[in-house]
Order: C-alpha cells, then structure tokens, then sequence
C-alpha cells in the first residue's frame, strides 16, 4: 500500500464530475487500499478519489476510527465505488466540516440528517447503506466530491470569502 498525493484547491480537478467505475477490479482495489491509507495517514475521515487525481466515483469513509497512543487505528472502514444518494431526509442538520483539500479550515454546513446510499463495495457486490446524523453528513460531503462539489460551494458568499483569505494566510505561514 502506498500513501497517495493530496490535491487541494483550487486544483481544477476538484471542480470536475468524476466518471463510474465499470467494474471493481485488482487495480480498483488496490486503488482503494491506497485510498485507506492515504486517509489514515492525513487524519482523515473520509477521502474521494478526485482529492488524490483520480477523476472516479470513489470514496473510503471511517467514522469510527480511533486515536490510540498518538496514532489513529481503523474503526469501520468503508469502501464505496459508484455511490448513489436514493434517499434524502427533509430535516436536516448542521454541522462543522473541514476537508483535507482546504486545509485547516472549517464552517459549519447544512446537510440532510439522514439519508441510504446504493453502491457497490470492495468485492464489487450491490449494497445499501442507511445513515444518519454524522455518518450521513461524512457521507454527503464524500459524494458531493464526486460532482465536482467543496462544502465551501455549499456556504454563503461571504463565508466563503472570509474562508479563502484564512487560507491563503495559513498557505502564506507555510512558506
Ligand atoms: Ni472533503
């Protein structure tokens, strides 16, 4: 397994619908091994494939792991390829996100509160998932990476503003 190249934005990658995947393979699952370990070694919680330069409806989500001893350890890790949203609640929810491709960064985002998800998993078999409160919201933003979409597209103009000028300092600190 390797740890893959983060892409943050505004790579234009980021901004691009990915394409499904025709069928999970031994390249697709060592892409998706790869993808696990990327996560874990950012402190992430979910990764899509366009976040590493691949423009393919993946994504790899572990809400549970846990930090033991300074280092993070697989909870539940969950490999979905070609995830569709087939159902999405009226309430919904807000919540604080960030995202490995805007570094250090967080605003609060408003997400369906719960939601089921058909895709298909490391073995290529059909399943569905229902989730809710976080699990639901790793979930949408996850997706939402597929269609080109950053939880900043989904916060008011100001925001988003305010966001992008902390950034370029936090960028501006690094060098
Ligand atoms: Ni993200």
């Amino acid at each position: 397994m390797s740890v893959l190249e983060l892409y943050e934005y505004p790579h234009p990658i980021l901004e691009q619908k990915a394409e499904s995947v025709l069928k999970v393979d031994a390249d697709i699952q060592k892409f998706l091994d790869d993808m696990l370990e990327t996560m874990y070694a950012s402190r992430g919680v979910g990764l899509a494939a366009p976040q590493v330069g691949v423009s393919k409806r993946i994504i790899v989500i572990d809400a549970e792991q846990k930090e033991v001893d300074g280092e993070y350890r697989q909870g539940n890790p969950m490999y979905l390829v070609n995830p569709e949203i087939v159902y999405k609640s009226e309430e919904t929810i807000l919540f604080c996100e960030g995202c490995l491709s805007v570094p250090k960064q967080s605003a609060d985002v408003e997400r369906h509160y719960a939601i089921k998800v058909r895709y298909l998993d490391y073995n290529g078999k059909a399943q569905e998932i229902e989730a809710e409160d976080y699990l639901a919201v790793v979930l949408q933003h996850e997706i939402d990476h597929l269609d080109g979409i950053l939880y900043i597209d989904r916060i008011s103009r100001l925001k988003r503003n305010m966001l992008l000028k902390k950034l370029e300092k936090y960028r501006q600190g690094l060098k």
